[in-house]
């Protein structure tokens, strides 16, 4: 691997290191944001998902996906004939879904509509974990 290739690389990785930052933690902000009874502390929550979600969230997903694509842009000759590049890439598109419906779940905290129970929220937290597992596993250990 050439030394440019692997920039490229490292540029990936900090970039998806953040994106997974935010992923983990705003939907653990939409739990508290739904136990919260006042008005005043569901407008501090408001101001904290909004800021993830445009400072950390959004701009690390555009730097993974834009490191990413470069990479398979460089590498397709290869990548195109391999079966674990395919899934991580469904994983990767089930993933930009998920950070979709959270930006979504902001927009209506933000209007006082909660679409969803805290229960809800609980369990949607642990879908960036599934995901993180499945797409790490396939890159590394590359097993078709
Ligand atoms: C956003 C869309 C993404 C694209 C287009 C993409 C594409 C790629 C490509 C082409 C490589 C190089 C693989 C190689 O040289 O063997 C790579 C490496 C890597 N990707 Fe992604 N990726 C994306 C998202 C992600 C996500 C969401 C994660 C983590 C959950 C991730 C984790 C990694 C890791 C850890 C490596 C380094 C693997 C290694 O060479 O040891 N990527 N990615």
């Amino acid at each position: 691997m050439s030394t440019g290739y692997l920039w490229i690389k490292s540029f990936h990785i900090i970039g998806v290191v953040c994106w997974f930052a935010a992923l983990f933690y705003l939907p653990r902000l939409f739990i508290y944001h739904t136990g919260t009874p006042d008005q005043a502390g569901q407008d501090r929550f408001k101001v904290m998902e909004a800021k993830l979600y445009r400072v950390i969230m959004r701009p690390s997903m555009i730097i993974s996906l834009v490191f990413g694509i470069w990479m398979l842009i460089l590498g397709w000759s290869a990548f195109a004939s391999s079966g674990w590049l395919w899934l991580k890439l469904a994983g990767v598109a089930v993933l930009l879904g998920y950070h979709h419906y959270c930006a979504r779940i902001v927009r209506r905290l933000a209007a006082d509509q909660n679409p969803h129970s805290e229960k809800f929220y609980r369990v949607f937290n642990e879908v960036p974990a599934l995901l993180l597992i499945l797409i790490v596993i396939l890159v590394v250990v590359k097993p078709f």
